[in-house]
């Protein structure tokens, strides 16, 4: 297991490029399993993470086999008979959920186990099972696991809204069921991130005839069968917009390329309300910070608003902002792991139900910490790129399920963070 050692307080400054997106990667992998054997699928820009590792596994067992190739990552279907997602590759990604929809609209049968809470909430997967079960297949729970078993699939009215909006995952699980199903589907409170856009245009580009793309309405005509495509993943917003965070709260100027200002409204114009100098081009972001930061309040909401995957790094800059910040978080009310850990560099935060209180210090300083999620873990890293003295960021194995190479890069714009294995305590990777 390998931990992170930042030496704060170094300015961060140049150009960096973001990667593809993890959460439109994932659930486009899993889109392989609705083509028929002999046909492939054509990734480009897919990020070296672990997650994606994880996936192409489960799908080598369910018959697809995935080759990467640098940043393209080729799927090609070789047998569809194999139908379950087991528990031991599950419990490692949620995001393995994603090949529901497609096993049952493809192979009109599925075996997958349920994927338990996290630590940032508890995380249930009723509106994907609910949506399913609208369209036809029977669903039941046995030992853990989902199990879907259809003759047909019926286009029908599926409404995805639950009570803390729609589902990303959910309606990317319901799109993929849906395209094959006979007739016309229509899915009402759909979840309009950018990601589930991106896995609409990718069915599309397979033969797929869905409508509404972007909106909370989506119409499905079913089709017969689908086709390879060779399409590009979409730049990940919230990589770019944690170096946004990394690159405000060291004072520094750093340009995005490779980034979707236009998926990023909401936290573009809370890091300028915040007071830190943001310009976008088409396809890239520019920070420019001067270290000092006023108060903003967020409220973390389904796109377009404020996502819950920038909650974290956002109320790391917001430890140093001049005032009292309120961030309440509205999609996971319990995903505040970072809360204490940010105390221990002498944040000041109180967690109050779902929302924290953050009283903004002049510094924070360097200090030992543990992620705990993915989010978390990179706003832990942002604390201690501005802290003063030396950071050590624990268990980071969950920084790497959705951060590609994330020391590197940061060390590229003059950061000094180091991986260290923490058994031994050797330097394996990045010197600095
Ligand atoms: N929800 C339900 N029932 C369901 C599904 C969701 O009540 O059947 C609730 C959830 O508990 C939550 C809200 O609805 O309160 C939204 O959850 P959603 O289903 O949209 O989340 P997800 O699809 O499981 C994806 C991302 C998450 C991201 C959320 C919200 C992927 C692989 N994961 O999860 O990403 O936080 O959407 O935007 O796309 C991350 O990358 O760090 C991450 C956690």
């Amino acid at each position: 297991m390998d931990k992170f050692i930042v030496e704060g307080g170094r300015t961060l400054r140049g150009t960096v490029r973001a990667k593809g997106s993890k959460n439109a990667a994932l659930p486009m992998m899993a889109a392989s399993i609705l083509l028929d054997p002999g046909d492939r699928l054509v990734l480009r820009g897919v990020p070296q993470l672990s997650d994606i590792k994880t996936m192409s596994l489960l799908l080598g067992k369910l018959g697809v086999r995935a080759d990467r190739a640098g940043e393209t990552v080729t799927l090609r279907a070789v047998d569809d008979s194999e139908v379950e997602a087991p528990y031991e590759i599950v419990r490692q990604m949620r995001a393995s959920i994603c090949v529901l929809g497609p096993l049952v609209g493809r192979r009109r049968a599925a075996r997958v186990s349920q994927p338990g809470g996290c630590v940032i909430g508890v995380r249930p997967v009723d509106l994907h099972t609910r949506g399913i079960a609208q369209l036809g297949a029977a669903i039941s729970q046995e030992h853990g696991y989902i199990v879907a078993q259809a003759r047909r699939l019926v286009g029908r009215t599926v409404y995805l809204g639950g009570a803390f909006g729609s589902t990303v995952t959910g309606t990317e699980n319901v799109l993929m069921a849906a395209v094959l199903a006979q007739g016309t589907s229509l899915i009402e409170c759909a979840a309009c991130e950018p990601e589930v856009q991106a896995v609409a245009e990718l069915l599309n580009a397979m033969g797929a005839r869905i409508q509404g793309i972007g909106s909370p309405r989506l119409i499905v005509h079913g089709v017969r069968r689908l086709h390879g495509a060779d399409v590009e993943v979409i730049p990940d917003r919230i990589e770019a917009g944690t170096f946004m965070a990394a690159a405000a709260v060291t004072g520094g100027d750093v340009r995005i390329d490779h980034s979707r200002p236009d998926h990023m409204v909401a936290v573009v114009e809370h890091f300028r309300s915040a007071g830190v100098h943001v310009e976008t081009g088409d396809d890239w972001i520019r920070v420019m910070s001067n270290g000092l930061f006023k108060p903003v309040d967020v409220a973390t909401l389904p796109y377009p608003g404020f996502p819950t995957d920038m909650q974290a790094q956002f109320m790391a800059l917001m430890t140093l902002g001049e005032g009292i910040t309120v961030i309440t978080e509205k999609i996971y009310p319990d995903r505040f792991m970072h809360v204490a850990e940010l105390g221990r560099m002498g944040a000041r935060i109180r967690k109050e139900g779902s929302c924290a209180i953050i009283e903004g210090v002049k510094s924070l300083h360097g200090a030992e910490v543990m992620a705990s999620d993915l989010r978390a873990s990179a706003s832990l890293v942002v604390a201690a790129l501005a802290a003063d003295g030396v950071s050590e960021v624990h268990r980071v194995y969950h920084l790497d399920r959705g951060y590609d190479h994330l020391e590197r890069r940061l060390n590229a714009l003059g950061a000094r963070v180091q991986r260290v294995e923490e058994k031994k305590g050797a330097l394996v990777r990045e010197a600095v």
